[in-house]
């Protein structure tokens, strides 16, 4: 066996997205997020958010075992208070031991249709943090109750919020790849003619689809 992988490991690789975070929880009320497929990213976490996280992958169970390592990855940033952080080695595609919505911010980054199996854990107003890299962000971007709040644009190891002129992005460079259900069946991201790295969306859902069938089932 290997030395065990960890936070500090896994952050050689992705980088620290503790600043995404920041930003986030800087704009808008952010107290419980959700992060299925998290692996090793605790990023969220360093930014003060008490923080559920959901993983399958063996390494990230042992990770989150180890009380004393998670605390001292933690401590890096948030001295004597560090958040709660709570570890579900979970399919996320199941029924989670969770509260209906319950959580201010669900993220979904490179891992795979959280949107779809999670949207119930996120609370009426809340946030959805998603990428496109298995066409996340294009499902939730073609849904109606969703409204784009900033895309998250990565450069040389910072990230930008941008939340104006929001028109410019989401706009597919082919109408026709921008299908739900297309998207759903290849688990790939649609191409924008503006990408970026992720995009916040807030969520608000509706009481009844109405005779369009708008909501999903
Ligand atoms: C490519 S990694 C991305 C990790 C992290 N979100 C990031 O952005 O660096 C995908 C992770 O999602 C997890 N995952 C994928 N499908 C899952 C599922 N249905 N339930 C729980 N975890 C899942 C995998 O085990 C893996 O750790």
């Amino acid at each position: 066996m290997g030395t065990s992988a960890t936070w500090a490991t896994y952050r050689g690789s992705i980088g620290d997205r503790s600043p995404m975070f920041d930003a986030i929880a800087g704009g808008w009320p952010v107290r419980d997020a959700l992060y299925p497929g998290s692996y090793l990213d605790i990023s969220p976490s360093l930014s003060g958010v008490a923080v559920t996280y959901v993983d399958t992958d063996r390494r990230a169970v042992r990770y989150f075992a180890d009380d004393d390592l998670v605390g001292s990855d933690l401590l890096v940033r948030s001295g004597a208070h560090p958040p709660a952080v709570t570890f579900l080695g979970m399919d996320y595609t199941e029924a989670l031991p969770l509260a209906p919505a319950s959580f201010d911010l669900l993220i979904s980054l490179f891992a795979g249709p959280v949107w779809d199996h999670c949207q119930t854990y996120l609370r009426p107003g809340g946030l959805l943090l998603a990428n496109t890299s298995h066409g996340d962000a294009c499902v939730a971007a073609l849904d109606p109750r969703t409204t784009l709040l900033a895309a998250v644009h990565h450069r040389d190891g910072r990230y930008r919020l941008d939340t104006e002129d929001l028109g410019q992005y989401l706009v597919p460079k082919d109408a026709r790849a921008n299908d739900v259900d297309s998207i759903r069946r290849s688990g790939r991201g649609i191409a924008y003619t503006r990408p970026a790295f992720a995009y916040l969306f807030t969520y608000h859902p509706v009481a009844s689809s109405g005779p369009t069938g708008a909501m999903k089932p």
